[in-house]
């Protein structure tokens, strides 16, 4: 008699199965959050960000962004500086400095999206709003 008992172990594995949960791994974190940036927030949540970077931000870094108490914050002041600093720097705040911390205010989601209008100078939403 042969023994088929190991054959039918082998067919029970099921490689589409390990291809799936390859393929969601990979689709999960190859995409970098900015990209869900936009699609997250609706348009009226984006508007009060914008406000907020105005009037709140506005109040330490000058109403156009500029520098006052903070330092400027237009595209051109923080080109250099990357997005991951000046989210942990939105989050966290600036230790022994007036710049506070807004992860308690604000979602991750919010923090990004006010990370991409401080950084891309195509979006030209501060300028146009004056
Ligand atoms: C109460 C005043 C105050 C408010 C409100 C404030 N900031 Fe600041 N911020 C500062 C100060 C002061 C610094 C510089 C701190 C230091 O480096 O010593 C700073 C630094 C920063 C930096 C680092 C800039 C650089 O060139 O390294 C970023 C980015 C920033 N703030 C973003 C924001 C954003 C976005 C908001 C609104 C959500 C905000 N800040 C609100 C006072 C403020």
């Amino acid at each position: 008699m042969v023994n088929h008992s190991s054959m039918e172990k082998r067919s029970a594995y099921k490689p589409s199965v390990l291809l799936l949960a390859g393929f969601l791994c990979l689709t999960l974190s190859g995409t970098p959050s900015s990209w869900l940036v936009a699609d997250e927030l609706d348009a009226e949540r984006q508007t009060e960000l914008l406000y907020l970077l105005k009037q709140d931000c506005g109040s330490c870094h000058g109403m156009r962004l500029k520098g006052g108490l903070g330092p400027p914050l237009l595209p051109s002041a923080l080109k250099d500086k990357p997005a991951a600093y000046i989210t942990q720097v939105i989050s966290k705040g600036i230790l022994a400095s007036a710049m506070p911390p807004w992860e308690n205010l604000l979602s991750v989601d919010e923090i990004d999206y006010l990370v991409y209008l401080l950084k891309d100078p195509e979006s030209n939403l501060l300028s146009e709003h004056d």
